[in-house]
């Protein structure tokens, strides 16, 4: 296969160079090397000189021209990623993350560069449920709105159902569940599942939308101070500096390895059926955010003072767990790593690297509360 991975670069993007390459197919990367993202410009030593890349914008016409020219297999990962960040550098999310995509499927449409393209996988995100599947004693099955400011002030973090205002418990969100996103950043990645499946359906072309939960492992940004709870936490746990936590703590997240990921990216590249839709990609199990805190604190044994600050930021949900029924259906994969496994792993190569310093941390903490998209329980 002669393979385009768009945002090749990156955390997942190179995960999937290595395992294709190991597969004997031919990869080319297109990336950018954004500047929040990357400390320089170029490829790990493993992918230099065996992947062919090209260093340019999503967004630039001519240069994805050239980058899709006898491409069979296109992996859609490029985008901007942070949810908080995303409420205010709004412009910039749609740019690169809808307009980019635009220009993306312009072009396999009208180029003759997009003339031999065979299947397509596109990078979407648990985001585009928003709070996702809840239930109801009085209503069953709901899918809660997106949580009020007022409700957070006075510590009420749990969804509630949008019928009657009761009290909602968690469920794993299946794919079923209607599109209700939360942030900016949710928003651009259905509007991107969406405009590329409609693509590949109407050019009869195989589709997945690979809805990644929190993806976590090494090689993730250090760097990036919007997105990664696990690379922010461990960062301040390096430098025995306080960890301060949202809400109440028991937020919670469905973690997924990155091996895990890269296997059911993989096992959609080289889906022999046909398939376009939707595939939730996550490990199925939700894990606190105190949880994970406290891990790496342990695991450092670290003098980080854990605080929970019952703070809060608009557009982040309170919990997610993935419902992994389809993805073992179609693609016959369960994701295996434990979270205890995995974070190990993470932790043990994180360690190895150049400590960050806490400015750019901070300095995204001070970007939201400027901007009024933050606010503070009281009871806490
Ligand atoms: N990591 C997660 O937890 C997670 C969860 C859900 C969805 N996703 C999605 O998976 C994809 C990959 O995520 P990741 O974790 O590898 O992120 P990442 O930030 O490590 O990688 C993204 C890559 O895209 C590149 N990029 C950004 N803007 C670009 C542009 N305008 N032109 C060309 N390249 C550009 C960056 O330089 C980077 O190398 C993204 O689409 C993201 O939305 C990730």
């Amino acid at each position: 296969m002669n393979i385009l991975i768009t945002g090749g670069a990156g955390f997942i993007g190179q995960h999937l160079a290595h395992a294709l390459l190991a597969q004997g197919e031919k990869v080319r990367i297109l990336d950018n090397f954004s500047p929040q993202i990357h400390f320089n410009d170029e490829l790990p030593e493993s992918l230099n000189g065996r992947v062919e890349l090209i260093k340019a914008d999503v967004r630039d016409r001519e240069a994805m021209k050239h980058a899709l020219v006898g491409v069979d297999t296109l992996v859609h990962l490029a985008a901007e990623t942070g949810t908080g960040q995303s409420m205010y550098e709004i412009e910039r999310y749609f740019s690169v993350n809808v307009q980019g995509t635009a220009t993306l499927i312009d072009l396999l449409q009208n180029d003759t560069c997009g003339k031999s393209l065979r299947s397509i996988v596109v990078a979407s995100s648990r985001a585009i449920y928003g709070e996702g599947a809840y239930q109801c004693e009085a209503h069953g099955l709901v899918y809660p709105h997106q949580r009020q400011r007022e409700q957070m002030a006075r510590g009420q973090f749990e969804p509630i159902c949008p019928q009657c205002n009761a009290r909602a418990y968690l469920l794993p969100t299946s794919e079923i569940a209607p599109f209700k996103p939360m942030s900016m950043y949710g928003l651009t990645k259905q509007v991107q599942e969406q405009a590329i499946l409609l693509f590949a359906r109407t050019r009869g072309i195989n589709g997945f939308g690979l809805r990644y939960q929190n993806v976590y492992g090494p090689g993730q940004s250090l760097k990036n101070p919007y997105t990664g709870i696990l690379a922010v936490f461990s960062n301040l746990a390096r430098q025995n500096q306080s960890i301060e936590i949202y809400e109440d703590g028991l937020e919670s997240r469905d973690f997924v390895y990155i091996d895990d990921v890269v296997e059911a990216t993989v096992r959609s590249i080289n889906y022999n059926g046909v398939f376009v839709g939707e595939l939730n990609v996550g490990s199925g199990v939700g894990t606190s955010v105190m949880n994970v805190a406290q891990e790496i604190k342990t695991f450092f044994s670290s003098e980080s003072i854990i605080q929970v600050t019952g703070e809060f930021r608009m557009g982040d949900i309170r919990h997610n767990i993935a419902d992994i029924t389809k993805l073992k259906d179609v693609l016959d994969y369960i994701p295996c790593v434990l979270f205890k496994q995995g974070l190990s792993n993470f932790l043990g190569w994180a360690e190895k690297q150049p400590d960050e310093d806490k400015s750019a941390y901070l300095r995204s903490v001070n970007e939201l509360a400027a901007r009024g998209l933050m606010g503070k329980a009281y009871t806490q």
